[in-house]
């Protein structure tokens, strides 16, 4: 991407973050800082157990390999709900909403991270939930591609990729893009393609997608994109999903289209998991340093290693993920 100048982001009175799907739960959690966690006393949904004595317990939320969060946006005594990313079971997202007692009827927009079925499957119920939506998604033009890993001495892993007549059918109003976007009068920014900046961010080497009769590299999966928040007298929140674009590469260019140098929270997967990404941990870790964010909750893809090394480099910062935990960013 050529030049980019920078664009007026509104500044919010809070963001509130509350994860959906996530790979991680844990109720023995406590509220921390921004974070508060999902009830496990009486306040909590009960599902029956005829087992058990009193034949009743905790409906606990379930934890899937993928991610979603609903995104609430405080600005001028008005809040509004984004949904990003759907989760990979086509009932999961909606499930988990029932379970936090948050309606699907007041999401107003919805934003597709990028094309993985781990972030898009839970569209599947959540139309089911909606009966026949009249919602805009946003993605960015290559969501649909179709998509192999193809790991060195295994039959390559065909990816499901999103059908653009099921969607369509089932009533969403689709909004392609490529550049950024803002939502909700100026008050987030979806980030669209994202710049590719940093040396060692370079994309998922065993990718690849279809295209011209053949599977090709597709190491950078380009759709992979964010949301951004200014929260007033704080800074920027950045929400990342799979993190595809690299997640220094995606804070910094949240920065360059905002002009904002304050990073206040960094949210999401940064997808530092397995042998091809663990050797840029290190460089993450020190990359993170520059952007000194306040908080730094890496979840979904992170990977343990790296969640365990981005705890002990920012111990001050770090939060622990685990699914329906509503990390809240007041301004000041
Ligand atoms: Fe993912």
């Amino acid at each position: 991407m050529g030049e980019v100048e920078t664009i007026g982001l509104e500044q919010v009175e809070s963001l509130a973050i509350t994860t959906l799907v996530d790979n991680l739960t844990d109720i023995l959690l406590l509220d921390e800082g921004p974070a508060t966690r999902p009830p496990v006393d009486a306040r909590a949904p009960r599902v029956t157990a005829p087992m058990l004595e009193g034949g009743m317990t905790i409906d606990a939320l379930r934890a899937e390999h993928g991610f979603a969060a609903l995104v609430e946006v405080a600005r001028g005594g008005r809040r509004h709900r984004i949904l990003f990313d759907t989760g990979i079971s086509p009932d999961g997202l909606v499930e988990n909403m029932r379970r936090l007692e948050l309606s699907p009827h007041d999401i107003e927009v919805i934003v597709l991270s990028h094309g993985h079925f781990d972030h898009t499957t839970g569209m599947d119920g959540l139309t089911r939930a909606l009966g026949r939506p009249n919602l805009p998604v946003l993605i960015h033009p290559e969501f649909w591609s179709r998509r192999r890993l193809a790991l060195p001495g295994r039959e390559p892993i065909v990816l499901p990729s999103t059908s653009r007549s099921a969607l369509e059918g089932a009533g969403f109003e689709i909004v392609e893009r490529a550049q950024p976007s803002f939502l909700l009068d100026g008050s987030l920014l979806v980030t669209g393609e994202v710049d590719r900046t940093s040396e060692f961010e370079r994309g998922f080497a065993v990718h690849q997608a279809h295209g011209d009769g053949g599977w090709h590299p597709d190491p950078l999966i380009l759709d992979d994109q964010a949301l951004v928040a200014h929260v007033a007298g704080k800074g920027l929140v950045v929400l990342t999903a799979c993190g595809h674009a690299g997640v220094v590469n995606t804070v910094r260019y949240a920065r360059r289209l905002t002009g904002e140098r304050r990073v206040h929270a960094i949210v999401g997967g940064f997808h530092l998991n397995g042998p091809l990404f663990e050797p840029i941990i290190g460089p993450t870790c020190d990359a993170l340093a520059e952007l000194d964010p306040d908080y730094l909750v890496p979840t979904h893809c992170t990977g343990w290693r790296a969640i365990h090394a981005l705890a002990a480099r920012f111990p001050d910062a770090y939060l622990q993920a685990s699914v329906g935990t509503r990390f809240e960013f007041r301004g000041s």
